[in-house]
């Protein structure tokens, strides 16, 4: 199966398919206090079938191009995913989401492998604006979208119900040509 390092440490992307269930679960199971602290994910993995039916809904969003899911494996092990949640090709609009367990978590992988998925939405696919939905209270997430070079556009105030609270959700976005200015500024500051 292909992996595109994300580094020296032995991090790579790759697809997760619907038979990396034990794998998916067993990454939940080691981060479902951690990872659900704002997102609703632990709580629709509950167990192996859950696992295996989340699996297979980003298989059928890859089958008719509407979303994607990619692995995160750290040393052979998966400890979390990357993906685009919501992709619409003929508006060039795609939302991109991700979760990694706590002991992978500070070290930079998302971001790391956030720009080779944005590369790849916006050189190869042609998109021209990638949003990230995350908790106002979730500042690791925020963080990363402002790695990512992306801009704060607003928020929804209560309009997610988490674990019986309704909670605010900021909306962030990059477009195409901010994407490509801030990746040749980097390459300039490589050199
Ligand atoms: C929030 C979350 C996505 C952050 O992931 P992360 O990989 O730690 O985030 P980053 O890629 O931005 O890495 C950040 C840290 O790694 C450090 N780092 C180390 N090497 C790095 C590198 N090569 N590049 C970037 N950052 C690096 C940074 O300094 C940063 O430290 P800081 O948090 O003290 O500022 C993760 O904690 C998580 O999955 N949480 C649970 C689920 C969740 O909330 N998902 C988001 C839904 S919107």
């Amino acid at each position: 199966m292909y992996a595109i390092s994300l580094g020296d440490d032995g991090a790579e992307l790759r697809p997760l398919e619907v038979w990396h269930a034990p794998e998916l679960l067993a990454n939940i199971d080691r981060g479902r206090e951690f990872i659900g602290r704002h997102i609703g994910l632990p709580d629709a993995v509950p167990d192996l079938d859950a696992a295996r039916a989340y699996l297979r809904s980003y298989a059928d969003k890859r089958a008719v191009d509407a979303g994607s899911l990619h692995g995160v494996w750290l040393d052979g092990k998966l400890v979390g995913g990357l993906l685009f949640r919501v992709w619409d090709t003929p508006s060039g609009v795609c939302e991109a989401g991700c979760w990694l367990e706590p002991a992978a978590a500070g070290r930079g992988l998302v971001t790391r492998g956030m720009r080779v998925l944005l590369d790849w939405a916006f050189d190869e696919r042609g998109m021209h604006r990638v949003e990230w939905y995350a908790s106002s209270a979730n500042e690791g997430s925020l963080k990363v979208a402002r790695r990512l070079g992306m801009i704060r556009e607003g928020v929804l105030r209560e309009n997610y119900p988490h674990r019986g609270v309704r909670t605010d959700t900021e909306i962030w976005a990059v477009l195409a040509p901010e994407w490509r200015a801030a990746r040749a500024r980097g390459a300039e500051n490589d050199h």
